[in-house]
C-alpha cells in the first residue's frame, strides 16, 4: 500500500484524528476545544476539525491563513502566542480575530493600540514539572503580574476576559492542571467584580510514547473537572482548551528506512533516512522517545544508537535511551515511528543538508499502531497495545 511512497514520509489517519477529537469532547463536556494548529497544520486535518465544530489556537499569520482557507470562522480563532509582531496583530484584526493571549505589559499595550476592545486572556506561568517538553520560563506571568496585566488591559479599553495557562506539552501529571486552575482561581478572587469570565486550560494533554506510564485524556479531564467543581461556588468561568498533540499524535506513523548499520566504539549505530531536520525535532535531548516498529524484521533485538542521515553531529535521535532494534536490520529495511502525528511534519525544516521536508500522505483506512519491538519501561506497563 505504501511501497510506492518515497521514504521517509508521515502517514496520517484522519479517522484517528476525528476519534481523538470526539474522545476529548466527551471527556471535557462544556469545554470549547481550540486545536493548536502548530501540532499538525495539514489542510485535511484543519478541514476535518472545522467540520467537527472545533475552534483553533494560532501562533502566526501562516497558521491564520491556513485556518481561514480550511473554512474556520474568525470568531473561533484565538491567537495564543503571547509574543506578537505588530504586523501579526494587524493581520489578525483584518481577518476578524478578536481573542488574544498575552503575558507582558508591552504586548497588552500593543493589543490596546492595534485591536481596541479585543478580548484578552492572561497566561500564567503554570508549573510545568511533569512535562516532557517544558516551556521552562519562556512564557507566563506570576499571579501578581497577572492581576496587574488584567487591570492594565481593562484600563486600556480591552476586554480583560480571561486567565489561563499551559502546563507544558506531553504533561504526564494530571495534578499540573489542578495546581494551575487553583492559581487561576486565586487571580480571579483578587479581581473581585472584574474576575475573568474565561479560563484557558491550554494544551499539554499527553500521548503514549516509550518509557513510562502516560495518563489518558480521561485522567487529565477528571483532574480538570474536579478542580473546576471545587471552585464553582465562587468562580464559574467558561473554559476552553488548546490541545495539539493529543488530537493528532496517535493518528500518525512516520515511516523511514535504514541507510546504514555500522559498529563504532563497541556500539551498533543505525542510520535512518529521517532525522532531527526532517521532523524528529522532539528527539532533541531525547525528550520524546517514540515507540518503534520494524515491519518484516521480528527477530532478536539488541541496543542501538539511532541516528539521522545528515552530516550534523547533533543529528542523533537516541544515544542514551534504551532503544533496541532487530539484529538482522539492514539497509532498505523500514523503521516506523508510532505516535508521530504531532510536531513532526510541522517541525521539518525546509531542505537542511539538501534533504527534502517530510511529506504527509492522508489515509482513509486505519493504521495499526501496535509496536513490535520491546522497549523497557518503568512500572512494567504495556504501552504496545493499539491506541485506537
Ligand atoms: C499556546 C499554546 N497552546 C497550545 C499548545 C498545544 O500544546 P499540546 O500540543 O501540548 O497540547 C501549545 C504548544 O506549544 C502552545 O504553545
Amino acid at each position: 500500500m505504501t511501497a510506492d511512497r518515497a521514504s521517509p514520509h508521515l502517514e496520517l489517519d484522519l479517522a484517528a484524528v476525528r476519534h481523538a477529537y470526539r474522545t476529548m469532547r466527551t471527556a471535557l463536556p462544556g469545554v470549547e476545544l481550540c486545536y493548536a494548529v502548530k501540532a499538525n497544520p495539514h489542510p485535511d486535518v484543519l478541514a476535518l476539525l472545522v467540520a467537527e465544530g472545533a475552534s483553533f489556537d494560532l501562533a502566526s499569520v501562516g497558521e491564520l491563513d491556513l485556518c481561514l482557507l480550511a473554512g474556520a470562522r474568525p470568531a473561533g480563532l484565538s491567537w495564543g502566542n503571547p509574543v506578537k509582531k505588530v504586523t501579526d496583530v494587524r493581520a489578525a484584526r483584518a481577518a476578524g480575530v478578536t481573542r488574544f493571549t498575552t503575558d507582558s505589559p508591552a504586548d497588552v499595550d500593543l493589543l490596546a493600540r492595534e485591536v481596541p476592545g479585543a478580548t484578552v486572556g492572561v497566561r500564567l506561568a503554570a508549573g510545568d514539572d511533569g512535562s516532557a517538553t517544558p516551556f521552562a520560563g519562556k512564557f507566563g506571568a506570576t499571579e501578581d503580574e497577572a492581576v496587574a496585566l488584567l487591570e492594565r488591559a481593562r484600563a486600556a479599553g480591552l476586554d480583560a476576559a480571561g486567565i489561563g495557562f499551559h502546563v507544558g506539552s506531553q504533561q504526564r501529571e494530571p495534578s499540573a492542571w489542578t495546581r494551575a486552575i487553583d492559581a487561576s482561581a486565586r487571580v480571579a478572587a483578587r479581581l473581585g467584580d472584574h474576575a475573568p469570565r474565561e479560563l484557558n486550560l491550554g494544551g499539554g494533554f499527553p500521548t503514549t510514547h516509550a518509557g513510562g506510564l502516560t495518563p489518558d485524556v480521561d485522567a487529565c479531564a477528571a483532574a480538570i473537572r474536579d478542580a473546576l467543581a471545587r471552585h464553582a461556588g465562587r468562580w464559574r468561568p467558561r473554559p476552553y482548551a488548546e490541545p495539539g498533540r493529543a488530537l493528532v499524535a496517535d493518528a500518525g506513523v512516520l515511516r523511514a528506512e535504514v541507510v546504514l548499520v555500522a559498529q563504532r566504539a563497541g556500539r551498533r549505530w543505525v542510520y535512518l533516512d529521517v532525522g532531527r531536520y526532517q521532523g524528529l525535532a522532539e528527539t532533541e535531548g531525547e525528550m520524546i522517545v517514540y515507540r518503534l516498529r520494524t515491519p518484516g524484521r521480528g527477530g532478536e533485538t539488541g541496543p542501538v544508537v539511532l541516528a539521522g542521515p545528515t552530516c550534523d553531529g547533533d543529528d542523533v535521535l537516541y544515544r542514551d535511551a534504551d532503544v533496541r532494534l532487530p539484529l538482522d536490520l539492514g539497509p532498505g529495511d523500514v523503521v516506523e515511528f508510532l505516535g508521530a502525528g504531532a510536531y513532526t511534519s510541522s517541525y521539518a525544516s525546509v531542505g537542511f543538508n539538501g534533504l527534502p521536508p517530510l511529506p504527509t500522505h492522508v489515509r482513509h483506512d486505519p493504521i495499526a499502531t501496535h509496536a513490535t519491538i520491546e522497549t523497557p519501561e518503568e512500572g512494567g506497563i504495556d504501552h504496545h497495545t493499539s491506541q485506537h
